[in-house]
């Protein structure tokens, strides 16, 4: 089969977050398995597209508004990714350094979407389906059906929406319904929640199978979806969650460049000692202490406005006997509570703000614990990365996070979850946490031992989207 993901993200490209890691692994597993996956994604102006080497491959123009662009898009020439990745140029629009946060956001992507339809619908031939990741492309669905139906044949190949986070929608005024391309006008509503236009409401309710990453997650979305509850349970029948996996290249503490010892599952006592005193000597903390990280976006759905009023809680519940490192960026106000916490609790807590992929793989694996207090937990990654890492995770009981994890207390279990996401919960769970580095050493080094050896590669997963795909036949 052929396979175009259309994506905001691609890991090694641009990344944000978890929608990166995901597209630039789950295309590389299907290849892998005898298919044709391709990436499709903006072409920001990031190091990797100045380090690598392009050739194009298109040309065209498109009318945004009354307004004509011209885009190019160029494929990247050695094809090491394990996929072939194209980027689409567009002079004004695409062309900047970061991913988001543009106050023409909107019209950046709309862009996006409608180059990506009319470099398509000029193939000579149509992909077997078109898969689009998150409400920056969730409006392809509807344009593929109902704009572009006959103009370029793409009524008939099958979509695919991939929910990874339903809390950011991308909804926008109907004052800039002349920015998409020409429709049938009955089907105004296709693209209509709540009096404006909502491009991920617009993707459930048109692509032929919704799917989000992980089977909890689409269950808690039927009851919490920053208001699309109702347009989730409509549309349950065509609706799955797959768990994400990860890519087992990129983490892999046996080959991993970003750390400073290797190790697998049976050393990985003095190979995550070597990590963890690399880290706790960089950032001033106790190499003797059990080392609790955090690393993500600081905004409220990580529950991060949460963590400087239960680090240092903690830090004076349990005396001091524990260390704490956040890596993250995100809201300003989290991020100065969580400077000047560096003052107060030196020696005990230390932060990095910003954005640093090598630190990351550092920290996973130079943890002891690895702290997801999230409110809300799509898929999350970060906990499959720890697992791997031999890192014990402490997350809240949802979504992905639920999926994944089993409290060590329940048969089998290996991490630790806490019911709610409070700075009680997460105190308590510190806890548990301190309790099982100082006092069940057999416990807790058999549970590290034996995380790392559980299989979250993308291998069971990439079978069920490909199972998807081959279940949507184009109609006649
Ligand atoms: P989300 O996509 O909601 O942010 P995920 O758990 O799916 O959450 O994925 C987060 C990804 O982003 C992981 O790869 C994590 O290591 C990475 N990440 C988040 N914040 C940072 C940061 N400040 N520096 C480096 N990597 C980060
Ligand atoms: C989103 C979610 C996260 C998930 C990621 C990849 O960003 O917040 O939980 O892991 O997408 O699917």
């Amino acid at each position: 089969m052929e396979i175009i993901h259309v994506s905001a993200e691609c890991y090694p490209m641009a990344k944000a977050g978890g929608l990166g890691d995901v597209v630039g692994a789950l295309p590389k597993y299907q290849n892998e398995l005898g298919h044709v996956a391709k990436v499709v994604m903006p072409m920001y102006r990031t190091k990797f597209l100045y380090q690598n080497e392009w050739e194009l491959v298109h040309e065209g123009g498109q009318a945004l508004g009354g307004e004509w662009f011209k885009y190019s898009i160029i494929k990247e020439k050695t094809n090491k990714l394990g996929f072939d990745l194209y980027l689409v140029d567009i002079n004004g629009k695409l062309d900047r350094e970061k991913i988001y946060g543009y106050e023409d956001d909107t019209e950046r992507f709309i862009a996006f979407q409608l180059a990506v339809c009319d470099w398509i619908g000029r193939w000579q031939h149509r992909p077997d389906v078109i898969h689009c990741h998150d409400h920056h492309t969730g409006l392809i669905p509807f344009m593929a059906r109902h704009a572009y139906a006959f103009r370029y044949q793409l009524g008939n190949v099958p979509t695919v929406f991939t929910v990874h986070n339903g809390e950011y929608q991308g909804q926008f005024s109907w004052d800039k319904y002349y920015y998409l391309p020409a429709y049938d006008s009955w089907n105004w509503g296709l693209l209509d929640w709540n009096n404006a236009i909502n491009p991920m409401a617009s993707a459930i309710k048109c692509a032929w199978k919704v799917t989000t990453v992980s089977p909890s997650y689409m269950d808690e979305l039927k009851h919490a979806a920053n208001g699309l509850e109702n347009l989730f349970e409509y549309e349950k029948g065509k609706s799955i969650g797959i768990i994400n996996g990860i890519d087992t290249e990129v983490w892999n503490p046996q080959t991993d460049g970003f750390i400073v010892k290797n190790y697998d599952n049976e050393e990985v006592i003095p190979g995550k000692e070597k990590n963890k005193k690399e880290l706790t000597a960089q950032f001033g903390l106790d190499p003797e202490k059990p080392l609790i990280t955090f690393i993500g976006r600081l905004v409220g759905e990580k529950a991060a406005d949460l963590l400087p009023d239960a680090i240092g809680q903690s830090i004076y519940q349990y005396q001091g006997k524990a260390n704490f490192l956040i890596l993250g960026s995100g809201d300003p106000e989290i991020e100065d509570q969580l400077d000047q916490m560096k003052h107060r609790f030196k020696g005990y807590f230390n932060a990095y703000i910003g954005y640093n992929e090598g630190l990351s793989h550092l920290l996973y694996a130079g943890s002891d614990f690895l702290l997801m207090p999230s409110r809300v937990e799509p898929c999350g990654l970060n906990q499959l990365y720890a697992l791997r890492y031999g890192t014990v995770p402490v997350v809240r009981n949802i979504g992905g996070l639920k999926d994944t994890v089993v409290d060590y207390g329940d048969p089998g279990g290996f991490g630790i979850k806490m019911e709610q996401s409070s700075v009680g919960d997460i105190a308590y769970s510190v806890g548990r946490a301190i309790d099982l580095y100082a006092n069940k050493h057999n416990l807790y080094d058999a549970m590290r031992g034996k995380m790392m050896t559980i299989d979250h590669s993308w291998d069971m997963s990439a079978k069920q989207y490909l199972q998807i795909y081959e279940s949507l036949q184009p109609e006649q």
